[in-house]
């Protein structure tokens, strides 16, 4: 999707009410997350989240996003999350 001319990558999430609460959300975007970060080597992940909606921001807080920005979209009001994907070093050695 395109956010004030900038194209991003938006993860969003969605789950019937009978099963709120449970961390299934929190589960499945940080499986997500991951996956996008070390397998697809995205670069950052977004979420738009409508300005009010405390449940999203946490699981968007809680897989480690955050507010970047306060945009409008489709004439509506949403806070911008975000997460980079971390930089690996480029001569990473183990611990010892
Ligand atoms: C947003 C949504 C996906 C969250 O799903 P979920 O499976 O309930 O999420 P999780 O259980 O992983 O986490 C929910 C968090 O919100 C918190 N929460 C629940 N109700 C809350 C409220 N009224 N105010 C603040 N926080 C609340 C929970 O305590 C939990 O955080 P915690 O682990 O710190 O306690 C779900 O509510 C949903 O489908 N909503 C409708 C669609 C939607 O709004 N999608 C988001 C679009 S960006």
């Amino acid at each position: 999707m395109e956010i004030g001319g900038v194209e991003v990558i938006e993860l969003g999430y969605e789950f019937r009410s009978d099963y709120w609460n449970k961390g299934y959300a929190t589960e499945a975007a940080a499986a997500v997350r991951d996956f996008a970060f070390l397998q697809l080597h995205l670069p950052r992940l977004t979420s738009l989240v409508r300005v009010g909606n405390l449940r999203a921001m946490r699981v968007s807080e809680k897989i480690g996003m955050s507010r970047t920005a306060d945009v409008t979209h489709n004439n509506r009001q949403y806070w911008q999350y975000s997460i980079d994907r971390k930089r690996e070093p480029s001569n990473a050695k183990r611990g010892t």
